[in-house]
């Protein structure tokens, strides 16, 4: 594997395997690497003739009061990561390599961005869709692996690539979890003992919503009060937002039918935790 930290080497690199043939599949991550990066690295093993993976945390993407700083890194053990995975590249780039100034150029997100994540972090999806912007002319994917993990990232990303024609093919991969259903994420490390006990609430509020759906409710508040009773009682969590919406449109709805998506905010003292399911009713 090799590790290329310019945007001149990467390109370089990239046009010679394009120039044979080769697809390239491609992993954007912010690094700490855990199971759930692991499974996206995996399948666009499987999927192309060579793997590229990106860590790079964005400022672009945190707001004034949000976790830049703090956001948990480590280079080497991704490294070895990354090289048990396959992947061919790993570009690994500083914050002057991809924003040598002030850039005069962003990528504003017009939809699907007034609700979930959008709404309580303002400015969080342009600066994702600068980044990936960036890094799709960087890499020039054949194809590229995000987690549905991020429900509204995938959302956005598929408005990104069909409204400016990024000629990529979008791969969702469905969440990895812990085996007590937490979601993986490279923030579980900064929830306190208690609270690390108490997440899987979370999952277990969207198992009992499943199930409530699946025995005939069709009432996104009742289903709403239902999810948010049980985080209240299990942890010591802020909800900052549990909703229901048309997925991958993210319309509020007032009756549960078609594809939605249940996606849940939880603030905890240090960390702030989303996971969500994407169900499809026929
Ligand atoms: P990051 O949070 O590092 O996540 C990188 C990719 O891994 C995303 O596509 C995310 O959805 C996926 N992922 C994270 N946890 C997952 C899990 N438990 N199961 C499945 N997939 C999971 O998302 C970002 O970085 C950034 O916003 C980025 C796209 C890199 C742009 O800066």
């Amino acid at each position: 594997m090799k590790v290329i930290t310019t945007i001149n080497e990467m390109q370089n690199e990239i046009l010679k395997h394009k120039g044979s043939g080769q697809s390239i599949g491609f992993v954007p991550t912010m690094g700490f690497l855990h199971e759930g990066h692991l499974t996206l690295i995996s399948k666009a093993r499987k999927e192309n003739d060579i793997v590229v993976l990106s860590i790079f945390v964005n400022p672009l993407q945190f707001g004034p009061k949000e976790d830049f700083s703090t956001y948990p890194r480590d280079f080497d053990r991704d490294r070895a990561l990354a090289e048990a995975e396959k992947a061919d590249y790993l570009f690994y780039p500083s914050v002057e390599e991809m924003y040598p100034e002030e850039p005069s150029v962003k990528v504003i997100v017009q939809e699907r961005t007034e609700v979930l994540c959008g709404k309580s972090r303002p400015g969080h999806f342009d600066g994702v869709a600068t980044v990936i912007t960036k890094l799709f002319h960087i890499v020039m994917p054949t194809r590229a692996y995000f987690g549905k993990k991020d429900a509204q990232q995938v959302a956005v990303i598929d408005g990104l690539i069909s409204d400016l024609n990024f000629p990529v093919q979008l791969i969702p991969v469905d969440i990895v979890r812990e085996a007590d259903g937490l979601a993986k994420s490279s923030r579980n490390v900064n929830l306190l003992p208690e609270e690390r006990l108490q997440a899987p609430a979370i999952y277990l509020s969207l198992e009992k919503a499943k199930k409530a759906i699946e025995n005939g409710e069709q009432n996104p508040h009742i289903l709403t009060s239902m999810i948010k009773e049980l985080i209240t009682s299990e942890t010591n969590g802020e909800i900052d937002y549990v909703e229901m919406l048309s997925y991958p449109q993210l319309k509020s709805v007032e009756k549960i039918e078609g594809t939605i998506i249940i996606a849940i905010a939880v603030k905890f003292s240090k960390v702030r935790l989303i996971d969500n399911m994407i169900i499809a009713i026929d």
